[in-house]
């Protein structure tokens, strides 16, 4: 973003989580989560199955009522304003709420008769979004013909009639191929550019990766980290720097070199490999002049940064893919 911090500060959030707790019984599902998202961002709510993910949106979208704590949407408190937050905000589930027997443009009308959009405004639009969301030919179809990716698609154009300010996606690309997947990221990577604010929750951690300008990682209704991904990345060890030599001979030498950084090295003598952890660039540049002042051959160099599956696992000890798929 190009605006200054000052101004950055000065704005009011478009989203606001302010210590929400969600009691079921003697369970608590959501655990004192609170968290703020600047106007025009992304923010990704990241965690396994059963973290609590879906029971903080239906809060924050006025579906569930908090045990204690509130949250705001565009500046209204879903408490006292209920019917405000829902004039500004768009919701797609993790389960599609469009009707299978309907066809595409059906389900258009319905929904935007719903919202009171008038007949004529309402054709125009449903034109533009099927063909923004590649449905125009299957939009006289039943839904029930769609694949996975065309229903997520028509879920989205869906809540997109009312042109919420403020979308809450739960989940939106769970279950599909990656290739669906990386279209649906288009698409919101395109909302968000004309200025829309995203909560997205996801079990991917590429997912938040690709999207989110933060991340919110939450566990057992707790949130255990958040920031950026890199933040998250850097959070999780430091870099590794790998060199491959040339020739195997240079090893001892390349490993004396190395070991200037003060870093313990690894050696993989059958790949003709070294690895250091580093501290980033700066590191791996000061590297690269040594190696090239020093006549070794270099194959290659490179900086290695933990994957956001690593952050997930060093935080909670186990991977996000270890959790059962219990439905929706
Ligand atoms: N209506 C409900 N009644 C009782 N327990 C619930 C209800 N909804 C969710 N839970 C429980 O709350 C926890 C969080 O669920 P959920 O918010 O759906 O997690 P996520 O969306 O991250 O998978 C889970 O243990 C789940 O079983
Ligand atoms: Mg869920």
């Amino acid at each position: 973003m190009s605006v200054g911090a000052d101004t950055v500060e000065a704005m009011d959030p478009a989203i606001e989580a302010i210590d929400l707790v969600k009691r079921f019984g003697d369970h608590t599902a959501v655990d004192g989560v609170s968290f703020a998202v600047p106007p025009g961002s992304v923010l990704g709510l990241l965690g396994p199955n059963g973290a609590g993910k879906t029971t903080t949106v239906r809060m924050m979208t006025t579906l569930t009522e908090p045990t204690s704590g509130t949250a705001r949407v565009a500046g209204y408190d879903v408490r006292a304003e209920p019917d405000q937050v829902r004039r500004h905000m768009g919701l797609t589930g993790q389960v599609a709420t469009v009707d299978e027997l309907l066809t595409g443009r059906e389900n258009i009308r319905m929904i935007g008769g719903l919202y009171g959009i008038r007949r004529r405004a309402l054709e125009k639009l449903g034109d533009q979004l099927l063909q923004q969301f590649s449905l125009t030919e299957a939009g006289d179809r039943v839904v029930k013909s769609y694949s996975g990716g065309m229903r997520r698609r028509l879920d989205l154009a869906v809540s997109l009639l009312a042109s919420p300010p403020v979308l809450f996606l739960d989940e939106p690309t769970t279950g599909l191929d990656p290739r669906s997947r990386s279209e649906l990221w288009e698409v919101l990577r395109g909302l968000v550019a004309e200025g829309t604010t995203l909560l997205l929750t996801t079990q991917y951690l590429e997912e938040a990766d690709q999207l989110a300008d933060n991340i919110v990682v939450i566990d057992q209704g707790r949130i255990i980290a958040e920031g950026s991904p890199l933040q998250l990345k850097q959070q999780a060890g430091r870099a590794s720097l790998v060199i491959t030599v040339g020739d195997a001979a240079d090893l001892p030498a390349a490993q004396d070199l190395l070991r200037r950084t003060g870093a313990e090295v690894f050696v993989d003598a059958a790949a003709r490999r070294l690895t250091a952890s580093a501290d980033g660039l700066d590191d791996m540049i000061a590297v690269a002049g040594w190696f090239r002042d020093s006549g070794i051959g270099v194959d290659d160099i490179g900086l290695s940064r933990p994957s956001l599956d690593d952050v997930f696992l060093s935080l909670t000890g186990h991977r996000t893919d270890e959790s059962e798929e219990v439905g929706a």
